[in-house]
């Protein structure tokens, strides 16, 4: 029987109180037609806030740009009607014991032309460079490159006015902001393309304008080294790099960092401390002295790519994660699809209730529940 207590320990994250050390990761349905959050959306939610969840991310919903994203089924965080419905989310969450806060969303340059709730915007990104480096637009000015930064902090602003408890800006992936850290989609020669340093500027400029409009409230920022066109990309090769990298997100004063992996075991620099070596979380609390949040197949048995196949997945291990979250390699742990499965996830991991956890059927990303 393995011991789960180091899971269900508390947790403060700058003021932000957490009852437990798990958090929902988040995960897009495109279930959101009109761009605004339905009841459906607002049971979603509010069931895994009931199912004790210590802090929920949204869905990565998107900021105001208009060419920020690829599907009209995806919630916007701007104007009127979803942000009324956000309101509904976080109530609803709120009154069921919940924490939540939104993932900030901008697809760049991965969205394809003629997509999401506004076809005839452009994508933006840092260079005019699509994912395999190949030049599809003009470079934007610095004076649009600094509104796709105010756009977060616009949505970061709205998200404090209607009580959310943190935000989270999607730095991953090979989104926008990614698009920015990674060197084959940022060939810019002034202040936001170059060294590593100034790569990372971008995503500066996004939380010193999101700690602006939220005052003390958590900015925590999602990164990989993977993107969804590329898994073998990386941003930092090496643990110097990598410091360099998120030195300028502490710097710019961000709460905590997100890493997001496909399997939260393996090792990032095996070279360095061997084939059971750090996460990217453990590198990244190690050379930042950031909280961390890892992710990734906890709880499962195959990694998430699959589930876009329409592969299903069987209950896995917990044994190590929760070693490595007790010897405090990272301070969080998240869940994406057992919690897209089961609202009840950590209620049964909490009460040993382990025979009762369910396989991740890849229909859930069909369902509400
Ligand atoms: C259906 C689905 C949608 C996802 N959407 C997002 C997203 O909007 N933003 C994001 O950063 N990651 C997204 N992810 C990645 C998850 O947050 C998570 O990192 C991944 O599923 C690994 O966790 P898991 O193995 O516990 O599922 C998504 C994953 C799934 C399965």
């Amino acid at each position: 029987m393995i011991d789960v207590a180091p899971l269900f320990r508390p947790y403060k994250l700058r003021g932000l109180a957490l009852a437990n050390r798990i958090v929902m990761a988040p995960m897009t349905r495109a279930r959101s037609p009109g761009g605004f959050p339905n009841d459906d959306n607002v049971a979603y939610y509010a069931r895994r806030a009931a199912g004790e969840v210590g802090l929920i991310l949204s869905e990565g919903t998107l900021t105001r740009r208009r060419g920020a994203g690829n599907d009209a089924g995806i919630p916007l965080f701007c104007g009127e009607r979803p942000l009324a419905g956000w309101q509904r989310v976080i109530d609803a969450v709120h009154a069921a014991g919940g924490k939540m806060g939104p993932q900030l969303w901008h697809q760049g340059m991965r969205r394809d032309p003629g997509t999401g709730h506004f076809p005839d915007a452009p994508s933006d990104g840092p260079s005019g460079l699509d994912l395999h480096g190949e030049r599809v637009a003009d470079e934007p000015s610095e004076s649009e490159v600094l509104d796709m930064a105010q756009a977060y902090a616009d949505a970061a602003g709205d998200a404090k006015r209607l009580g959310f408890d943190c935000i989270e800006l999607h730095g991953a992936h090979g989104y926008l902001i990614d698009e920015f850290f990674w060197e084959r989609t940022n060939r810019r020669t002034d202040r936001f393309g170059g060294s590593i340093e100034r790569r990372a500027e971008f995503a500066a400029e996004c939380i010193r304008r999101c700690r602006l409009a939220v005052g003390e409230l958590p900015i925590l920022i999602r990164i990989s080294q993977w993107k969804a066109t590329d898994y073998t990309a990386k941003v930092a090769t090496t643990p110097h790099e990598l410091e360099r990298w998120v030195g300028v997100l502490a710097k710019a004063g961000v709460d905590a960092i997100h890493c997001s992996q496909r399997r939260i075991l393996e090792p990032e620099f095996p070279s360095v401390d061997g084939p059971r070596g750090l996460n990217l979380a453990g590198w990244v609390k190690k050379l930042s002295g950031l909280p961390t949040i890892s992710v990734g197949s906890v709880g499962l048995t195959s990694e998430f790519l699959g589930a876009f196949r329409g592969e299903g997945s069987s209950v896995g291990k917990l044994d190590e994660t929760i070693e490595r979250l007790d010897r405090g390699e990272f301070d969080l742990v998240a869940v994406g699809r057992a919690l897209l499965q089961d609202p009840e996830w950590s209620l049964k991991v909490k009460a040993g209730r382990h025979n009762e956890l369910r396989d991740y059927d890849a229909k859930a990303l069909q369902t509400y529940f």
